[in-house]
């Protein structure tokens, strides 16, 4: 069945690479997920959002999830280990929900609310999932832009004096911590980036590691998460806009930063967007070049494909996650 995360973030940590926490609120996402880590041998967090809650249903998507273990064990994998986690849960009754109905990991995302709010908060969801043998992820510090319905306009870092209190006095089982990542394809304004003289392309401010180190150096071996980690892949910003889309000036995280993180005690990167645009760069090629095809199956089974390139790029080249299984 399903797993928490307990052993595996103690196993990444240990063997410096991340877990890959990949979103889904469909069928081709969950099939592309599941082949990706199946065929690299990886351990991987399937979240599901509040959006994709109210897209898709929890109690569909669970048993998606419970399906997916079947569906690895069909392609070849005897001992998959996936997890189903709930993204950036936003109350007690959210999270209480979610592991009456069998997630393995949930997320209760404080990190907005005064300090001893979200410790309180953070340590009621702790003291209920706990008794399920559920994992749970809290949050300190503020990522800009969207994060939860809550809008930030400048990141709040995490402050490293706060995560030794806050760790032990809610018993959270990882930490997500703000170090200038921040959810979406937009995550920095291109007047805050240089270019790079070698690609041409924009080159982005580089993360807080000096606040990653700081958290690490507080919680020697603690199981640390990276959110909005999405790198935009220029690629696929240039096919959406050559078959018909308008982005301007989706800019993500530069992959050699994720590598870096990956090696240290961050063990769970969160990865949707870059998905969502793998997936809608193959549907409009498809589109565009055939105008005539009305089978969904023909658009949505290349962007099954364009993910699963994606979700293996990701696992093999980028958190090193491949083979340990
Ligand atoms: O945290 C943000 C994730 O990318 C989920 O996004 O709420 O639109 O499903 P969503
Ligand atoms: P991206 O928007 O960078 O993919 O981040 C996803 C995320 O953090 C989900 O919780
Ligand atoms: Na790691
Ligand atoms: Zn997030």
């Amino acid at each position: 069945g399903l797993v928490n995360t307990r052993e595996m973030f103690a196993r990444a940590i240990k063997g410096g690479y991340a877990i890959p926490a990949f979103n889904f609120n469909n069928m081709e996402q969950l099939q592309a997920i599941i082949k990706a880590s199946v065929e690299t041998k990886s351990p991987v967090i399937l979240q599901v959002s509040k959006g994709a809650r109210n897209y898709a249903n929890q109690t569909l998507l669970r048993y998606m999830a419970e399906g997916a273990v079947a569906f690895a064990k069909e392609l070849g994998c005897e001992h998959p280990e996936i997890v189903l986690h709930l993204d950036h849960g936003d109350s007690f009754e959210l999270c209480k929900s979610c592991v009456d109905l069998g997630f393995s990991s949930v997320m209760i995302d404080g990190s907005h609310l005064p300090y001893e709010e979200n410790v309180a908060l953070t340590k009621k969801v702790v003291e209920y999932a706990h008794q399920y043998d559920v994992t749970v992820e809290g949050e300190l510090g503020v990522l800009a832009g969207v994060e939860d319905e809550v809008s930030a306009e400048h990141h709040t870092y995490t402050n490293p004096e706060e995560v030794i209190d806050f760790s032990s006095r809610t018993g959270c089982d990882s930490l997500a911590i703000s170090i200038g990542t921040s959810h979406g394809a937009y995550k920095f304004k291109p007047e805050q980036c240089h270019v790079d003289p070698k690609t041409g392309r924009l080159v982005p401010p580089p993360l807080a590691f000096d606040v990653l180190d700081a958290v690490m150096e507080k919680l020697p071996g603690f199981p640390i998460v990276l959110h909005g980690s999405s790198s935009v892949p220029q690629e696929y910003v240039d096919m959406i806009n050559k078959y018909g889309g308008k982005l301007e000036a989706a800019i993500g995280i530069p992959e050699d930063e994720l590598r870096k993180a990956a090696k240290s005690a961050v063990c769970k990167i969160n990865i949707d967007s870059d998905s969502r645009l793998a997936m809608t760069a193959a549907v409009r090629k498809v589109l565009f070049e055939k105008p005539a095809e009305f089978d969904p199956r023909k658009y949505l089974g290349p962007a099954r494909d364009e993910m699963e390139k994606m979700y293996k790029h990701k696992i093999v080249n980028v958190l090193g996650s491949d083979g340990k299984l």
